[in-house]
């Protein structure tokens, strides 16, 4: 028997009768708010995706085999949808989400919808939830793609049978301190990757495998969680739910990427933003020594935007950063950041789908 399994809420959804919806956009944090429409489409191991379909938003049957249950074959995605003050609806360079959707499902043996099916199921997702993007400057639809074995298997083994499928929720800040500055502890003893590992792809099992660190962080006060390297302990890796960057002068750095990091979409776009504005930006390792000295730090994702960092705690002593304003860089390449993807500014990149 299969069992029901809610994509993300625990009852079936019944769409809101009306075109507008009942939510304060002045409040909105990043939480699920059911909407009316997912997008799916199944495919069979070594076979290909071919006809995705609109289904109303709820449960999803599964058996209790399937191996993403068991054995954890799962992806997920993450891209924002935003409406323009003329009514426009934007997405921020979707197909880096369908290329990076490739690369994982490689690495965890599954198939994945080609670059323009996944681009156009985020589109047609979209439209079909069009009155749950939040109005100009409220916010944006947050879209997740997930692809997931679906399939039943019991012997270790990939599952025969793949589903790809979009929910989306609008959503406001990812962080409860909003835009101000966040509290991050540096976690000495759990590590979320390590060489060879999936630490650079989108797996469900990452972010499964840094609650116990995130949890404890948060009972204690922290917003959460910095990552050292598996190997020496000393190189910055990144936070739970986002990469890290440190300002030092004119100088931005960040980890690079060498498998254990994401790579993440926004941070590949702040260090195009911010070398267009003139920062000498370097990708490379990243000590614990130059965090603790850094004039400022930030974490830029998706979810998270460009985030300015208060304070890092580690081995018992906090370091605070902002004497000199409180992230100046990182306020500016926010503002240019989410400038470009409102369409407030030239697209000079060609970063924006409409
Ligand atoms: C995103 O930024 O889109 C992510 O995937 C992070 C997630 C844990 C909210």
């Amino acid at each position: 028997t299969n069992i029901a399994l809610a994509v993300g809420v625990n009852s079936p959804v019944s769409s809101v009768p009306s075109d507008t919806v009942d939510i304060n956009w002045d409040t909105i944090g990043f939480g699920l708010v059911h909407t009316d429409h997912m997008y799916t489409m199944k495919c069979s191991l070594g076979g290909s995706f071919s006809k995705g379909e609109l289904v109303p938003f709820g449960n999803i049957e599964l058996s209790p085999c399937a191996g993403v249950l068991n054995y954890g074959q799962g992806l997920f995605e993450g891209l924002k949808a935003y409406r323009t003050e003329d009514d426009n609806i934007l997405l921020f360079r979707p197909e880096e989400n369908a290329k990076r959707m490739i690369m994982g499902a490689e690495r965890m043996c599954m198939p994945s919808p080609s670059v323009d099916q996944f681009i156009q199921a985020v589109k047609d997702t979209v439209l079909a939830n069009e009155r749950w993007i939040p109005p100009p400057g409220k916010g944006s639809l947050y879209i997740r793609p997930l692809l997931i074995g679906s399939g039943s298997v019991l012997g270790l083994a990939p599952a025969p049978e793949y589903t790809f499928l979009i929910y989306v929720s609008p959503v406001g800040n990812y962080f409860k301190e909003g835009l101000s500055p966040i509290n991050l502890i540096i976690e000495t003893e759990m590590h979320r990757a390590t060489p060879g590992g999936t630490g650079s792809v989108k797996t469900i099992g990452n972010y499964a495998a840094v609650l116990k660190a995130q949890g404890a962080a948060k009972a204690k006060g922290y917003s959460d969680v910095l990552y050292l390297d598996s190997v020496h302990k000393k190189y910055l890796e990144e936070v739970s739910s986002c990469n890290i960057f440190i300002v030092k002068g004119n100088s931005i750095s960040t980890p690079d990427i060498k498998g254990t990091i994401l790579p993440g979409i926004t941070r590949k776009s702040i260090i195009d933003v911010a070398r267009d504005e003139g920062f000498q930006v370097e990708e490379r390792e990243v000590t614990v020594d130059e965090l603790l000295d850094a004039d400022e730090v930030f974490c830029t994702g998706t979810a998270v935007v460009v985030s300015p960092v208060g304070s890092i705690t580690y081995l018992g002593k906090s370091v605070t950063y902002g004497s000199h304003g409180v992230g100046l860089v990182s306020q500016q390449l926010y503002s240019s950041l989410t400038r470009l993807q409102m369409g407030l500014v030239d697209d000079k990149m060609g970063w924006i789908v409409k």
